[in-house]
């Protein structure tokens, strides 16, 4: 055990890179480091890397000339601060990061953190590494769980990875070049990191994985679907709410649509990423799905549980889109009628099928294309959060609000919530009932019952109510 010395973690683009920084932050606190939440007191920072799109890799060389500064400064002070890249741009970009930016001393890929103790001891002692290859070894029982103080710091919500890779090759997509291929996590492990969460006080925890309902991890009795792991953790004490992100809509199996009917700690919120209405952008996309087939799947899914809210993702601006395949996207929109969803313009990804493609869409319509479809997102998210207004349901309270006496918490739905409480609420679920609605998050007030249980999400409202007239 070395003195302790300070560690900054920057993640950036999605929710996995949040759940691997955390256990990079505890795979290195035995190490003796400790959080902070200031770069310019670290001596290690790790920048925790996307490369879905060219803008987020960017961003990455940017915040690197800004720590190569403090790096100096620290170093005209005397002392040494040691800068790592890890993630998705680590994984694809290798030793062109330190060839592009020298301050950088480590670059370590995705599936090699549990490395980081050993990776980080050559570093002090001069070298300069480059550690992307996928090794034989199973990085996530490796890695060194959360401490309870961890787990306990960082809240009552928590997301676990219980697949990672992908195997679909969308072609607009790196993720099956940096993360890989698909894997899925051996239940017993998951069942026991969510004990442990469950343990310190969690009561919602979020299943990630780049295509997670592809999830089949080796159970007692053969491979689980994500089902019967949802199903299993269900049954953990404490663990009152269940979600899971991000879905393909082929994987969206028969179990799991009913999971939605049949367990209450299934949240009533789906994020099923559409891409495109056009089934022309589709094919091209490799999605392997049709327009019809998509809305098949969240028909199925709207029988099973009537109130599910739905997130999507679109990319506008695929090669060879028209304004007519842009139209229909459009429709589709209005068709489902969505609670949210990100939008992106296309970016090429070297080395992806997209790339190559005849017929790039320029850039200002890839642009004009997105300010409508944003528009036309944030109408459906308007009319679904105001198909709440006056409803009661029960939210799970998060952390402190902006003013004095106010929590946040979240709805079933995963829309933020805002509301007069006392602080001794938080982690546990009150109703709520909901008396304004803004673009972004709802406020309330406390119901008359605290008892969440009894006014429960009411299955029976169907969708198309709780979206409202006029969307
Ligand atoms: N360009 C734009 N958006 C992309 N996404 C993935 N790759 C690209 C790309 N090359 C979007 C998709 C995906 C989300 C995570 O990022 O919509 O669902
Ligand atoms: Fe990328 Fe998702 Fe397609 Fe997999 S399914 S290639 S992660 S967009």
């Amino acid at each position: 055990m070395t003195s302790s010395r300070k560690l900054y973690v920057k993640s950036f683009g999605c929710q996995m890179n949040v759940y691997d920084s955390q256990r990079m932050a505890d795979t290195l606190a035995p190490e003796g480091y400790v959080e902070t939440a200031s770069v310019e007191d670290a001596d290690l920072v790790i920048l925790n890397t996307c490369h879905i799109r060219e803008k987020a890799a960017e961003k990455v060389y940017s915040e690197l000339g800004r720590i190569r500064r403090l790096k100096e400064a620290a170093a005209a002070d005397g002392r040494r601060v040691l800068i790592a890249v890890a993630g998705c741009v680590a994984q694809a970009e290798g030793a062109e990061i330190v060839r592009r930016a020298p301050a950088v001393d480590l670059v370590v890929g995705s599936q090699n953190y549990h490395r980081l103790p050993d990776l980080i001891g050559r570093v002090e002692r001069g070298d300069k590494v480059v550690d992307t290859q996928f090794p034989v070894e199973d990085k996530f029982e490796a890695l060194a769980p959360p401490s309870v103080a961890a787990t306990r710091a960082r809240g009552v919500a928590a997301f676990v990875t219980v697949q990672e890779g992908c195997d679909k090759f969308c072609t607009f997509c790196v993720v099956p070049y940096t993360r890989g291929a698909e894997i899925s996590r051996p239940v017993e492990r998951i069942v026991h990191e969510v004990e442990r969460l469950a343990d310190a006080g969690v009561r919602e925890v979020t299943l990630i994985g780049q295509n997670v309902n592809a999830y089949h991890g080796a159970g007692p009795d053969g491979p689980w679907s994500l089902a019967r792991l949802v199903a299993r953790l269900a049954q953990i004490d404490g663990i009152e709410r269940l979600r899971y992100t991000t879905s393909h809509p082929l994987d969206m199996a028969d179990d799991l649509i009913a999971a939605h009917r049949d367990l209450p700690q299934l949240m009533p919120q789906l994020h099923l990423p559409v891409q495109s209405g056009s089934d022309r952008i589709l094919a091209a996309m490799n999605r392997r799905h049709t327009s019809t087939d998509y809305l098949a799947v969240v028909e199925r899914l709207r029988a099973a549980r009537p109130d599910l809210a739905l997130t999507s993702d679109f990319i506008v601006g695929f090669p060879g889109e028209t304004e007519d395949d842009f139209a229909v996207t459009l429709r589709l929109i209005d068709e489902v009628g969505y609670s949210g969803a990100f939008s992106f313009k296309y970016s090429p990804r070297p080395g992806t099928p997209g790339a190559d493609m005849a017929d790039q869409v320029e850039e200002a319509a890839k642009a004009e294309r997105l300010r409508r479809l944003q528009a036309a997102i944030d109408k459906s998210q308007a009319a679904f959060n105001r198909g709440c207004l006056g409803r009661t349901f029960p939210v799970l309270f998060e952390r402190p609000g902006r003013y004095d006496g106010q929590l946040v918490g979240r709805s079933p739905y995963l829309q933020p919530v805002q509301v007069e409480a006392p602080r001794g609420l938080i982690g546990t679920i009150a109703a709520v009932t909901v008396t304004e609605v803004a673009a972004n998050s709802l406020f309330g007030t406390l119901a008359e019952t605290t008892d969440a249980a009894q006014v429960g999400v009411d299955a029976n409202l169907h969708a198309p109510d709780l979206i409202g007239a006029g969307a």
